[in-house]
């Protein structure tokens, strides 16, 4: 059975530990790591706290780690930071879920129970798609973006990289969501929106 660290040490790490068997996988979780000092040397959820240093002091050898971070952009610091060593990033997908076939997955993904994926949609690294989800047909989702609950998106919606999708919120198809943009709970995207900006409401319209 291979070693698994859920990196971080927060409510998401904790809810990966405590329902590990929604996923239905085996492994021999090691324990939590985490960058903030205040956490390392603690124990969660009766596992350890480890810091980053447990890398270098130990070989990573069939070592997988799930990152257990909503925020886009810490997302893509710390993947950049696990760069430097030789670790699997496994997908952790809920065999609650229909994906459709000629689905693209990277690495790194997370997808809760009931949610689906339609056919010909790409999923960049370390996605997190959270709970009832619908993700249409040729929808394209960026890198280290984060789909809260009950999101849904239709055929031919794009999001670049480090997207945040707020609870609830819905896309009409064929709409383009820039880098990094922020999308409030329950929000309709009608039309499409530059990299950088928070939108919310319905429809939804830019808040900053
Ligand atoms: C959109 C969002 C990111 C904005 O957060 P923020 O930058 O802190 O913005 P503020 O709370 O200062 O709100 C700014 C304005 O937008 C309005 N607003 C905020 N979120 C809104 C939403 N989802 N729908 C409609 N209006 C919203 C506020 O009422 C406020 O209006 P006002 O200026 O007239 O008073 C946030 O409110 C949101 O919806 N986040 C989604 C969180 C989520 O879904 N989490 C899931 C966890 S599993």
């Amino acid at each position: 059975m291979k070693d698994l660290i859920v990196f971080g040490a927060g409510d998401l790490g904790k809810h990966i530990v405590y329902n590990i068997d929604m996923f239905e996988v085996e492994y021999n979780i090691l324990g939590f790591m985490d960058e903030d000092a205040n956490k390392v040397g603690w124990e969660l959820c009766g596992l350890p706290i480890l810091g980053i240093d447990y890398l270098q002091s130990n070989k990573a050898e069939n070592l997988c780690m799930v990152i257990a971070i909503s925020s886009p952009s810490a997302k893509e610091a710390i993947s950049k930071k696990l760069e430097l060593y030789n670790i699997e990033f496994p997908n952790f997908i809920s065999p609650h879920c229909w994906l459709s076939k000629g689905v693209k997955l990277g690495q790194g993904i997370l997808i809760y129970p009931n949610s689906t994926v339609d056919f010909e949609t790409e999923i960049g690294d370390f996605v997190t798609i959270n709970a009832g989800c619908t993700i249409g047909h040729n929808v394209t989702i960026g890198r280290f973006s984060t789909i809260a609950p009950g999101v849904n998106l239709a055929g031919f919606t794009e999001l670049g990289e480090k997207v945040n999708m707020g609870i609830g919120c819905c896309s009409i198809q064929k709409i383009k969501v820039g880098n990094s943009s922020i999308i409030g709970g329950q929000a309709m995207l009608i039309k499409d929106i530059e990299s950088g900006k928070t939108v919310a409401g319905v429809p939804a319209k830019i808040i900053k």
